[in-house]
């Protein structure tokens, strides 16, 4: 048996998918076969969703039934708003958003019913759902009275309304829209992985999606898009930023919003994410973010040759939205849960329980002392 070790998983091809396609060599990544910059340009993000769950993008009346399927469920019960109320206000939304999916798990009869049917079903609810979670948090917290969900409303139309009681210009809601589309899905992801290892257990998609964000959380991976807008408030002029950059380096301390393990040339989302992000800076009057994003950017790429990832354009134009900062990951969930879900139900369909090796360094082999000889 081999015993290399490959730390990280860095470079292992773990199972087949049909759902996204990172190409690192041509910096492309594709949902369905769909580039997802040209998905961005034209689509809404329900149709996006749609194309992640089914395959396809919808026809009209396809679309107009997931619609109305899924806005019709944006309600959540009296019972988990309660539980997030009792929360402490200084808990990271994320830790709510947990909570949240274990309580929408633990209040659904068919939590245990795995058959894709099933599971299409739960994962629109908490598609449904979870803007409606999020925004509730994100009012209680400013001691504002909740907002009903809008079924008149678009994904990100509703969610604005909920959280800020009314909906922006049409060129803000296309910007988070393009964020929503962007942040969907990705391949073999820490979180979606986190997901596919539960899933590989026969637990239910409830238990897959908590510990997914979980994962998501860490700075290192969706935690990114909150300590981005930290690292840019602490700079503060974009005069600065190099010199802060250089420190930086030289302390080799990491900077958040920049590399990535599979795209080592450029991340092919960002081009996009920071045309939305310099949109958003214009309506704003938040120029200052987008010097200071390419004084960081120009100088990370002449000291290391490292490129932003999508958490870097995305954290900034979510703070230009009105969003404060730590709804930045829960508002990255809204949208992976596409892609999770859609990793849970191909899981299932061809599951292999997921159970790697160890190469053990401890001690070797011995006798446990009689209890004379130890106590
Ligand atoms: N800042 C400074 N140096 C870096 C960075 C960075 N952000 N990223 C990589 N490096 C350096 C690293 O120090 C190492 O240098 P050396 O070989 O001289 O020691 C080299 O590049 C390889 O780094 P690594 O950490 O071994 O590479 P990895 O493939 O494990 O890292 C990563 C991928 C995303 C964890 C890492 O780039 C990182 O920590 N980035 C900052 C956090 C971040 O922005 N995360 C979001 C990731 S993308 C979106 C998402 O998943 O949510």
């Amino acid at each position: 048996m081999s015993t290399d070790i490959h730390k990280g998983l860095a470079g292992v091809v773990v199972d087949n998918t049909t759902i996204s396609n990172v190409v690192a060599e041509t910096n492309s990544l594709t949902y369905r076969g769909y580039p997802v910059q040209e998905l961005a340009a034209s689509c809404t993000f329900e149709e996006v969703a749609y194309l992640i769950w089914f395959g396809e993008l919808p026809d009209a009346a396809q679309l107009r039934s997931f619609n109305e399927r899924t806005r019709s469920q944006r309600e959540v019960s009296r019972s988990t708003i309660s539980i997030i109320d009792r929360l402490p206000d200084n808990c990271h939304p994320m830790d709510m958003l947990r909570t949240a999916v274990s309580c929408l798990g633990a209040e659904d009869p068919a939590e245990d019913d795995n058959s894709p049917q099933a599971n299409q079903a739960k994962a629109e609810a908490m598609f449904a759902k979870l803007p409606t979670i999020v925004a509730h948090d994100y009012r209680r917290r400013q001691g504002l009275d909740r907002i009903a969900p809008d079924t008149s409303l678009g994904f990100s139309e509703n969610f604005f309304h909920m959280c800020f009681g009314e909906v922006p210009p049409k060129e803000v809601v296309r910007c988070f829209e393009i964020s929503m589309i962007l942040y969907a899905e990705h391949s073999f992801n820490a979180s979606t992985f986190t997901a596919r290892v539960v899933t590989s257990t026969l637990s239910d998609i409830y238990s897959s999606v908590t510990a997914a964000i979980g994962a998501l959380k860490g700075p290192l991976h969706g935690g990114a898009n909150e300590a981005v807008m930290h690292m840019m408030l602490e700079i503060d002029d974009p005069a600065k930023a190099a010199q802060w950059l250089r420190d930086q380096v030289a302390a080799k301390n990491k900077v958040m919003g920049f590399g990535h393990r599979v795209y080592k040339d450029a991340d092919s989302r960002v081009p996009t994410m920071k045309d939305a992000f310099t949109t958003m800076a214009e309506l704003t009057g938040g120029e200052k973010w987008v010097a200071m994003y390419e004084e960081l950017e120009a100088e990370m790429l002449s000291l290391k040759g490292i490129h932003p990832n999508l958490d870097f354009p995305a954290g900034p134009a979510y703070y230009l939205m009105g969003f404060s900062i730590p709804m930045f990951t829960p508002i990255f969930v809204m949208s992976r849960i596409t892609g999770w879900s859609a990793h849970v139900i191909e899981q299932l369909a061809a599951n292999a329980l997921i159970r790697p090796l160890s190469a053990y360094t401890g001690e070797s082999q011995r006798e446990v002392p009689a209890a004379t000889a130890r106590l």
